[in-house]
């Protein structure tokens, strides 16, 4: 179902192995320990939420989202253990509350990360740990393309925050360092997707970064701006069957000393 709050949780599934690597590679760097209190911000559809919860065997697991289809979705992996709510991760903020503060692949969607990351590791207990993955894709041709088509057929189009929000691997190592946490790993990752077609890339897109100009260009814009998106993106990167689709990410754990 598609929503016009954005999210559809069908069209971001549709590569939902090629989305899912990274997110176990975050996981892999979060120290085992007791039965942790999770916090999973911009936890989407909640699928991922529920297994990281499992993963960690978390005492708890709280996800939070604002977009309602996507919490919609996540009610079907509520449990005693594991919640949902509707929330804003830009000012999220629960002073002590977590063990461990998760976010993948949602930070990209808020502006100023050294706010965000001070409230975010403000929300830790003693020896808590921040993990948190963002794309930092916004110099291929896919990005760049929608943000051209967008100015063309948007009288006002919404500021293309997903690509300007994102900082330099060194600069989010100087925040966590600045924030006081005593253990640190950062970086920058290019995972190696082999698509069906070049037209694979557009579903991709589909499903997370053109859903920010959903929205001003109402039903049928929206058609027209996949369409003359599309014919622009097989024109610049050429129909190829299989397409090879690098996408760079960030990865950053910290923790610090209790
Ligand atoms: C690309 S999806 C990632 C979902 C999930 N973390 C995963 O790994 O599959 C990004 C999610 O961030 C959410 N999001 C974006 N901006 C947000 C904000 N300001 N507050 C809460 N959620 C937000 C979107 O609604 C969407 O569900």
């Amino acid at each position: 179902m598609t929503s016009f709050d954005g999210w559809d949780p069908d069209q971001y599934n549709r590569f939902a192995q090629l989305r899912e690597q990274p997110f176990w590679d975050l996981v892999q760097l979060i120290k085992g320990g007791t039965r942790p209190s999770v916090v999973d911000l911009g936890c989407g559809d909640g699928r991922l939420s529920s297994q990281l919860s499992k993963h960690l065997g978390a005492a708890s697991m709280l996800g939070v989202d604002r977009s309602p289809a996507m919490i919609g979705a996540a009610r079907e992996y509520a449990n005693e253990r594991v919640t949902f709510t509707l929330g804003d991760i830009a000012a999220f903020e629960e002073p002590g509350s977590f063990d461990v503060v998760f976010a993948n692949a949602s930070m990209q969607w808020v502006p100023d990360h050294a706010g965000v990351l001070a409230r975010w590791a403000n929300s830790l207990g003693d020896a808590g740990q921040l993990a948190v993955q963002v794309p930092a894709n916004a110099d291929h041709p896919a990005h760049v393309l929608a943000s051209e088509v967008a100015q063309e057929l948007l009288d006002d189009p919404p500021r293309d925050v997903v690509d300007e929000n994102v900082l330099a691997p060194e600069r989010y190592a100087q925040i966590l360092d600045d924030l006081g946490f005593d253990e640190q790993h950062v970086r920058l990752q290019v995972y190696a997707h082999q698509l069906a077609s070049t037209a694979d890339v557009v579903e991709w897109v589909k499903g997370t970064t053109l859903n920010r100009f959903k929205e001003s260009l109402g039903v049928a814009g929206w058609e027209h701006f996949v369409d003359l998106y599309r014919t622009r993106l097989l024109a610049e990167l050429g129909e190829h069957s299989p397409f090879f689709y690098p996408f760079k990410r960030i990865l950053m754990w910290a923790r610090r000393r209790s």
